[in-house]
Parts: C-alpha cells; structure tokens; sequence
C-alpha cells in the first residue's frame, strides 16, 4: 500500500507526459486539418466549366496524384462514408482540460496560486478557472449573435479588448505562467465549442438537409463560416501561449497581459497576411510591419535589464558561499532530492540545487526565473529579498565562479 501512495507522484508525471503527447498529437491534426481546408479552398482552380463543380485541384503527396472536386450543391448519390473531422478538435479540447487538471488542477496550491498576487485557496482557484472557461465562451458567442458580427473590423477590436482584460483578469488572480496558460484555454475552449456548437451541427443540417432534398439553412452555413475563420485567427495566439512556458521574459514581466495582446495581434497579423495572400491580395507590408512590431517588444521588454546592469558594475566580487547560502535558504527547500518544504514530495520538474554542479547546470534557468523575472520562488513562498536577488544576479556577471 505504502509502495501504491509513494507512486503516486511518479503516476501523475507519467499522466503529465502521456497526456500531453496526446494532446500534441490531436492539435496537430485539429489545426493541420483546418489549415489545409483553409489553403485547399483558396487554392480551387475555379474556373471550370461544370454545372456541378464549384472549383478543382489536383496535388502530388506521398506516391499519389490527388484530384479533388467542391461541389456546388450537395452530392447527387450520397457517399457510403463522408469524413467528416470533427473528433480532432474534441480530443484536443478533451486532452488539455486533462492536462489542466492533471498540472494544474492537482496542484493548485504550488502552480495556480501566487500568493503575493492574490491571497485565494485552492477551491477558489479552480472553480474561477472553470468560471472563466465557460464565461469566455458565453461572452464570445453571445458577441458572436449580437448585430456586432456584421462590422468584422468593431468585432475583432472588441474582442482584442474582452480578450485583454479577461488575461489581466487573470494575471491578477493566478501566478503569470498559469494565467497564461488560462487564456490559452479560454480561447481553446472558444475554439472547440465553435466546432462543437456550431460547426459540426451547420454541416449536420446541410447533409440532413440534402438527404430529405430540402435547401439547407443557409445561415447555420454563414455562422458556421465565420467561427471557422475565428478559429483560425485564433490558431496563433493560442500555439504561442501553449509554448510561451519556455519563454519566462514574456509571462514573467510586469505587463505579461500586454505582451501577450501585442504578440496575439502580431501573431493574427501573419495569419491574416496568409488568408489575404491565398486570395491572390499580395499586402506584403505585413510581414515586415510583423518584424518590427517584434523587435520593438523585444528592445522594450530587453533594455531595461540591460541598463540596470551598468548601474552595478562596481560592485565587489560576490563571495560564492553567499550564493550558495541563498540558494539552499530560498530555494533548495523546494528544489532538492528531498524537499523540506511543506507540500513537495519530490523537486519540481525535477529541478534540483543540492550541489554546486546542480548550480552550475541551472544557470540560465536561474537567471530566467530569479532575475531577469521575479517568478521564483513561486508567491515568493520563501521570502527571498531583493538584495539577495541582486547578489545572485551580480555573482553571474562575474562569470559565476565558484572559486573563492
Ligand atoms: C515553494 C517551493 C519553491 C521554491 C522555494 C522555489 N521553487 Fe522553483 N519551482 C517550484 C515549482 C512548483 C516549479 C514548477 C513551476 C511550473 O511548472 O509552473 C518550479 C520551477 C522552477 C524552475 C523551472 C521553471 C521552468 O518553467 O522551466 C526553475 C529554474 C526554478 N524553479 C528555480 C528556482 C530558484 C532559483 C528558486 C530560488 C530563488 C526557486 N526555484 C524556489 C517551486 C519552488
């Protein structure tokens, strides 16, 4: 039984990866599939002479020549298999709310909660994020059904402002890798309910509706149209936060809502760029005009460390024990084979700083998470000072000896 419970840490790491092996996979069918529907159907030689086809293409791929047809109106005999692509985006919606749960959910206390953000216990924390999940959508959808929709260019600033002040929303409430990766969520959740609610049941209606050789309606269709090219807008910004783990300067930084709403219309930007390109409209200037905006972030986000660094370069040389002493006091509690700190079974993503090796190899990740952003300790749960940071931070210009 004792052996059952001391697995459990290593069961749920082993969940952790399947899942998310999983939840890649499916997301990468989800969106494969709905990128080359976007291109195929920009991409139709239309100019055919046929009273039942809309448009035809012919494609080389893995051994085989492929001749594909849109029709203009439903099939005349139906096919005995119509594929239909809908269980892509479920399992991709079904595969990340495991992973909210299974990284999350499970450890809201250590990973949700940031207590130096907002002071909430572990219920809360979870109910707010289901509240969240389901509100977006419901805004969403009920933007989605108001006149609004008509004026596509209102439609899209208001729901670049929504979208903005739901993620401040939530970087006010959650430690800032985990309100980031709720804003992913909410927009993945808005992007598989499309799917779910309107997608899928406009292109029932329409097979239905061909079966019983009636006019479908027509605008089930037209919605259905737009939550797609939502969807695809939606594609970019959502990809970005599923990585943007690996990039602390951005969910680390004080305005980590703003970043993320610069990037998400950069982002949407190119992707517009695309959709505009596959209907022969070349706007090139948005590629460049994308680079900039992505330079401009970066000298924002990157020049004040620098200049903090100048101000410092006279201090003395930074005594290797000390940092070891705020390592081992600030951080080995947590991140060591054995963790004292009340709650860890065992070193966060397997980080540990027992050794000055374990120092050495973690460097960067030091600096990413202590320095450059003030992300760790989480909640700064262990009370380390600002000077103490400072020393660290000092001890790496120096080219981080360990030699006293
Ligand atoms: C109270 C426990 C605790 C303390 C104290 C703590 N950490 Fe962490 N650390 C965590 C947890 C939990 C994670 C995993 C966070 C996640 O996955 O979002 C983590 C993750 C990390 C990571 C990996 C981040 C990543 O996303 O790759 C680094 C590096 C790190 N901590 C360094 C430190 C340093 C340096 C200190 C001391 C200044 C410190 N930690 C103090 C709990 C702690």
């Amino acid at each position: 039984m004792e052996t059952l419970t001391s697995l459990y840490p290593f069961f749920l790491d082993w969940l952790d990866l399947v899942v998310r092996w999983i939840h890649i996979i499916v997301g990468i069918a989800w969106i494969g599939t709905s990128f080359y529907f976007n291109w195929l159907d920009s991409r139709l030689d239309r100019e055919i002479d046929s009273n039942d086809v809309d448009g035809e293409l012919w494609s080389v791929h893995s051994g085989g020549f492929y001749h594909i047809n849109k029709l203009k109106g439903p099939p005349k005999v139906f096919p005995k298999e119509l594929h239909w692509f809908k269980w892509e985006a479920y399992t991709t919606w079904i595969s990340g709310f495991a992973l909210l749960i299974i990284v999350y959910y499970l450890n809201a206390e250590s990973i949700m909660i940031d207590k130096t953000v907002s002071d909430i216990n572990p219920f809360t924390a979870i109910i707010m994020s289901l509240s969240f999940l389901a509100g977006s959508w419901l805004i969403y959808d009920f933007l989605c059904k108001s006149s609004l929709i008509e004026h596509k260019i209102l439609f899209s600033i208001i729901g670049l402002i929504l979208a903005t002040i739901i993620s401040y929303a939530l970087t006010k409430i959650y430690g800032s890798k985990a309100a980031y990766i709720h804003v992913g969520a909410c927009l993945g959740t808005i992007m598989a309910a499309n799917v779910f609610h309107v997608i899928i049941p406009s292109q029932k209606n329409m097979v239905n509706a061909a079966l019983a050789n009636k006019q479908p309606d027509l605008k089930k269709g037209l919605s259905a149209k737009t939550r797609s090219i939502h969807n695809n807008y939606l594609t970019l910004p959502v990809l970005f936060i599923m990585i943007s783990a690996h990039f602390p300067f951005t969910y680390g930084h004080k305005y980590n809502w703003l970043i993320l709403a610069i990037i998400s219309v950069i982002g949407a930007s190119v992707r517009h760029y695309f959709n505009l390109r596959n209907k022969k409209k070349y706007n090139v200037w948005i590629l460049p005009s994308a680079a900039a905006g992505m330079i401009c972030l970066m000298l924002y986000v990157s020049i004040p460390k620098i200049n903090n660094n100048l101000e410092e370069k006279t201090f003395e040389k930074v005594d290797f024990n000390e940092v070891t002493n705020i390592i081992k006091y600030r951080c080995g509690v947590c991140h060591a084979i054995n963790p004292t700190y009340e709650g860890f079974e065992e070193p966060p993503l397997g980080i540990i700083f027992d050794t000055t090796q374990d120092i050495i190899k973690n460097i960067k990740d030091i600096k990413d998470q202590v320095i450059d952003s003030d992300i760790m300790p989480p909640g700064n749960m262990t009370g380390i000072t600002e000077s103490e940071r400072n020393i660290l931070k000092v001890w790496i210009e120096q080219g981080a000896s360990i030699n006293n």
